[in-house]
């Protein structure tokens, strides 16, 4: 049979390191795949004026699935200036590649899971009722929507005739907005559509029944945002009534959400939020169980099947050049299997989680993060594992 294909976009910096490290897994774990590398990040702007080239995005539409490390990204002028002689003054415009990427394949589905490993020391922790510390075991998978809602991009400061007057059409916006000069006016709107909604919804109630969470909790504020939040959760009652009976919903607006994450969040399995909420308490929560060494989401698109799996962190530049790396290969390797688990190669996903537990909870080898050390090349002689060594003990362990 031939192998399968996965397109390898390693991007800049630490990118690069942390992929290399995951696809080690990969091989370690018995996953026969063959890798095609993907240009993408900041090279390619400063010497194509592209950080995704077009045959970036081509690979992708014939294999379908990426693993992705991370890309730099710097301010438009700033970007602008870094240009090739050959490429300044022609007008090009830096704009991220990660957004270029989720709108080209309309990767719609953010799929983010924080769980714990026992014995992680950047486990979350609360004061328990005999006074003692106790750890919850977090384990919660967020589902944001990701293409829509308020990072749609339409927006306007001192908004266009045509704009302002069908505002006015709208009788809050009369009484509450109405005497103010529209130069001082910046709107940006929160666009939800029905068929999107549906199918993170439908995406995140798969989950909680395909791997056993008791529970689905809309994330978002349906009481005040009625017309978008509140489109969300009515629908979210309708389909859990018609088809996830055996799955309970709950509804917990946003800014109480991220009140309870800090006091129950081991009561919260599956979470399901619109864009910037579900931004924000994916966030959250991957605070409470490591923070940007361990956590990992999945993008995709569930008509296509395109889906690009990669850590959350970015670049680090600060970090990307050492002689020996110190950052934490985990969330990669995490990304990974997130990877497996998505093409259905699940017994592969459980051996690399349990592999990750087992030198977590030995506590023997940790990178500089776990041992909450600042990050230098010091680190090693201070007891911290290299990212080499964190990935030969995850190997070892498979
Ligand atoms: P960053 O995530 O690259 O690094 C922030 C800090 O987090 C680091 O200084 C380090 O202390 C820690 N850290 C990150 N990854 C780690 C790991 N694997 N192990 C241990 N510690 C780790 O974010 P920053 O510094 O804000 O941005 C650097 C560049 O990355 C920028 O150009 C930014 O635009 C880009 N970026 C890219 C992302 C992506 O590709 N998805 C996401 C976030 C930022
Ligand atoms: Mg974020």
């Amino acid at each position: 049979m031939a192998k399968r294909k996965i397109v390898a976009l390693p991007g800049d910096g630490i990118g690069k390191i942390v992929l290399n490290e995951a696809i080690r897994v990969l091989d370690a774990v018995g996953f026969e795949a063959e890798y095609i590398y993907g240009d993408i990040g900041w090279e390619f702007w400063v010497n194509e004026g592209n950080p995704l080239p077009e045959r970036t995005i081509k690979l992708l539409e014939e294999h379908k699935i990426a693993l992705f490390g991370a890309i730099t990204s710097k301010p438009k002028d700033e970007a602008a200036k870094e240009l090739a002689p050959h490429l300044q003054g022609k007008g090009l415009t830096y704009s991220s590649p990660i957004v270029g990427l989720r709108q080209h394949f309309k990767l719609e589905i953010s799929l983010r899971p924080c769980r714990t490993y026992e014995g992680n020391p950047l486990n979350f922790v609360r004061r328990a009722k005999d006074g003692t510390c106790e750890e919850p075991k977090i384990d919660v998978a967020i589902f944001r929507q990701n293409t829509e809602g308020l990072y749609s991009g339409v927006e306007w400061s001192n908004p266009p005739d045509v704009v302002y007057e069908a505002f006015k059409t709208h009788p809050k916006f009369v009484k509450n907005f109405g005497d103010i000069p529209r130069d001082e006016l910046a709107i940006s709107s929160r666009i939800f559509t029905r068929g999107a909604v549906e199918r993170i919804l439908r995406a995140a109630f798969e989950y909680a029944r395909k791997y056993g969470y008791k529970s689905v909790t809309v994330a978002e504020k349906p009481n005040v945002i009625r017309e978008t939040s509140g489109m969300m959760y009515q629908m979210a009652k309708e389909l859990q009534q018609k088809e996830y009976p055996d799955i309970e919903l709950w509804n917990v607006n946003i800014d109480a959400m991220m009140m309870w994450l800090t006091k129950n969040p081991e009561d919260y399995g599956v979470i399901v939020s619109g864009n910037m909420f579900g931004d924000i308490v994916s966030d959250g929560f991957a605070g409470l169980v490591g923070g940007l060494g361990f956590a990992a989401s999945a993008q995709y698109n569930p008509t296509t099947g395109v889906a690009v799996f990669e850590p959350t962190h970015g670049s680090a530049p600060k970090y990307a050049d050492y002689k020996v790396s110190i950052v934490n290969p985990i969330a990669m390797i995490e990304a990974a299997r997130m990877m497996l688990e998505y093409i259905g190669e699940q017994e592969k996903a459980d051996r690399i989680r349990n592999a990750i537990a087992k030198v977590i909870k030995e506590g023997k080898v940790r990178t500089y993060d776990m041992l909450k050390l600042k990050g230098s090349p010091d680190v090693l002689e201070q007891g911290a594992a290299s990212t080499q060594q964190m990935t030969d003990a995850i190997i070892a362990n498979l």
